[in-house]
């Protein structure tokens, strides 16, 4: 659906060649936003640039950002210069029982999710208009504890303590956070179909709504933070009222 509450205004996001940054890219340029995606593979990126329509279809664009090398973020925000709002999806998972968990998985995911996330706003934020957020992306995994899923769980929740600690410094400038649930976003097509339809059963059954999120659930939701311009600090629960099951 075309709208106009992000008319002209600049978003990157991060991880946007993939999954749910893909749709949250199509939802921000479907309601008149100029793009540019960051990725790690910008080759994949540019490919999604060429699908994102919208009213500034010809102005998209991507560029090479790894959140987890600080370099590369600091070359994304003096070439990209004033953006209004930075999403960030990055995550990197390690969903071991905890007697196999290993230092550098561990460390990867709490980059992907907390070292990048912040060192992202520490070269982002000076760039930004007063007007402009960021938009973090927890998860439910920090709120419904479960086996093998510990540094998922420990990195989203982080992720809501992110969004306060740098809405308070960074104010006027916004900064929240989604915490989806289970989402039908790609991101478990690796897994065989059996422990596929197997997991989104069992979050489908723990939840409010019934069923696994959309990734129009979450974009709609995206859009909406990214302009409402009376919330900040907060975590927005997407995840089919799951904490309430
Ligand atoms: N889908 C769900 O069920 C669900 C549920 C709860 C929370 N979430 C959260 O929602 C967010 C998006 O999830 P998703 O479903 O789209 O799947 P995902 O597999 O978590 O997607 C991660 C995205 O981030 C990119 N990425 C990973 N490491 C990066 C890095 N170092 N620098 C830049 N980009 C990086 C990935 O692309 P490359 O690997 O190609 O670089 C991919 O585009 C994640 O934070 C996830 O934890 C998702």
């Amino acid at each position: 659906m075309m709208g106009h509450r992000l008319n002209g205004k600049r978003v990157l996001v991060i991880g946007g060649a993939k999954y749910l940054g893909k749709s949250v890219a199509q939802a921000a340029a479907d309601e008149g936003a100029v793009v540019v995606l960051g990725a790690r593979d910008e080759k994949l990126a540019w490919s999604v640039v060429a699908e994102l329509g919208g009213d500034h279809a010809q102005d998209h664009s991507a560029i090479h950002l790894d959140v987890a090398d600080e370099p590369s973020i600091l070359a994304a925000a003096q070439s990209l210069g004033e953006v209004d709002h930075v999403v960030i999806t990055a995550s990197a998972h390690h969903n071991v029982p905890v007697a196999d968990l290993e230092h550098d998985g561990i460390l990867n995911a709490v980059e992907a999710k907390i070292i990048g996330p912040m060192l992202v706003a520490k070269h982002f934020a000076p760039r930004m208009p007063s007007t402009g957020s960021f938009l973090l992306f927890s998860g439910t995994a920090a709120w419904n504890p479960s086996a093998g899923l510990t540094v998922m769980g420990v990195t989203n929740g982080a992720v809501a303590f992110i969004a306060s600690q740098l809405a308070h410094e960074l104010a006027p400038v916004r900064v929240n956070a989604i915490s989806p649930g289970i989402t039908d976003s790609g991101t478990w097509d690796d897994l065989d179909e059996e422990g596929r339809t197997g997991m989104y059963d069992s979050a489908a059954a723990g939840s409010l709504a019934g069923r696994v999120g959309t990734t129009d659930d979450i974009a709609d939701a995206a859009v909406w933070l990214l302009a409402a311009e009376y919330v900040s600090g907060e975590t927005i629960h997407v995840d089919g009222g799951s904490r309430h099951a």
